[in-house]
């Protein structure tokens, strides 16, 4: 009974998140549960680490973070042993059966499979893919970019052109390495359109972009939209859109500039309950700024 109103609600957000804000969706997510539906985990945002290795090997550097902090495919690419081996700068080999043990428990516990409320809202907040429109109506005008990496599928790129066929307008796909800026033509296009594009690198990071060049505008408003099929796949849980907003607000020298924080990735610096998962606003306490 509860699974079914659960994934009732899971439906009922997700189209709260096509309609509105995405703060909407993210926040909205657990009015729609209602408050004490799922007794006991009332204030617990994750679940808290009960793997005592995780916690001596991920631990030793920064907060052993809860796995239900970041979705399993943030946490697929992390957790591989060319990724620990430069590992935001730092080696963090593990041996090889650590290493599976780790990355099962992560896995299993990532926030795609987890009910609590940070890990949902986590979830929402890493659900969708890229996905860019744009209403072309004169030259030099693109999409905002979208970035692809990884390999085979993961690369794919979706192309929808609407409006475009009769115009006599030309939109052309783009690309950029590395960052968005040097773009270099990719393909063109003169008719509507519905085409995925792979380039078939390796692992590299390449923007794209897609709109009309200077001298390619004729008449009309044709609409171009990029889609990577894949969603988001942050690496760092404050690279989390939810995350990322709900610590806007604080001041740099709150956090770099404070020499008993240094970054926010040292969550338990100022969420005093960090490793029981809870992160609530009243258990903050920043160092240096009491009054915060
Ligand atoms: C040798 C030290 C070291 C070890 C061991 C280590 N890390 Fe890290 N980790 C770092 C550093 C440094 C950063 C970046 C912190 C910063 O940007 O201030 C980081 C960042 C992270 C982040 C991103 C945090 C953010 O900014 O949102 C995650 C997730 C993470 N580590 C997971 C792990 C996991 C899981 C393990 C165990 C397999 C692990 N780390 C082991 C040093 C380490
Ligand atoms: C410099 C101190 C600081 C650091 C470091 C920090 N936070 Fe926060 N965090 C805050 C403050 C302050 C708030 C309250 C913001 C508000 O809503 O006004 C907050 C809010 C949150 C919230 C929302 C809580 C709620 O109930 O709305 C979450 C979740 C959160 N932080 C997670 C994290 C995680 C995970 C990390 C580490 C990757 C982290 N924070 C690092 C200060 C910090």
């Amino acid at each position: 009974m509860m699974q079914k109103s659960y994934k009732l609600v899971a439906l009922l957000a997700a189209a709260l998140l096509l309609n509105s804000g995405y703060a909407a969706a993210e926040e909205g997510f657990w009015s729609w549960i209602g408050a004490g539906t799922i007794d006991g985990w009332r204030g617990v945002g994750v679940v808290p680490v009960d793997n005592k290795q995780y916690k001596e090997e991920c631990g030793s550097c920064h907060f052993a973070y809860q796995p239900g902090l970041l979705p399993t495919k943030s946490w697929e690419k992390l957790l591989t042993a060319e990724a620990l081996h430069d590992h935001f700068g730092e080696v963090a080999d593990l041996d090889k059966d650590t290493l599976q043990t780790l990355r099962d428990y992560v896995l299993n516990n990532a926030a795609d499979k987890s009910m609590h409320k940070i890990a949902k809202k986590i979830t929402i907040a890493t659900d969708e893919g890229q996905n860019n429109t744009s209403d072309i109506s004169s030259q030099d005008t693109y999409s905002d970019p979208i970035s692809v990496e990884g390999v085979a599928s993961q690369r794919a790129v979706g192309v929808f052109i609407t409006s475009l066929t009769g115009t006599g307008n030309t939109v052309t796909l783009q690309k950029s390495v590395g960052s968005a800026g040097t773009w270099m033509d990719v393909a063109s296009y003169t008719t509507d359109q519905q085409v995925s594009y792979n380039d078939s690198l390796d692992k590299q990071v390449v923007f794209y972009r897609l709109g009309v060049k200077a001298g390619g505008y004729v008449k009309g408003a044709t609409r171009v939209t990029l889609s990577d099929f894949v969603g988001t796949r942050p690496l760092r849980i404050t690279e989390v859109r939810y995350i990322k907003r709900k610590h806007n607000d604080i001041p740099a020298k709150m956090v770099k500039d404070n020499k008993d924080v240094k970054s926010l990735s040292y969550c338990n610096a100022c969420h005093t309950k960090a490793e029981k998962g809870i992160f609530k606003e009243d258990t903050v306490s920043i160092p240096n700024y009491p009054d915060y």
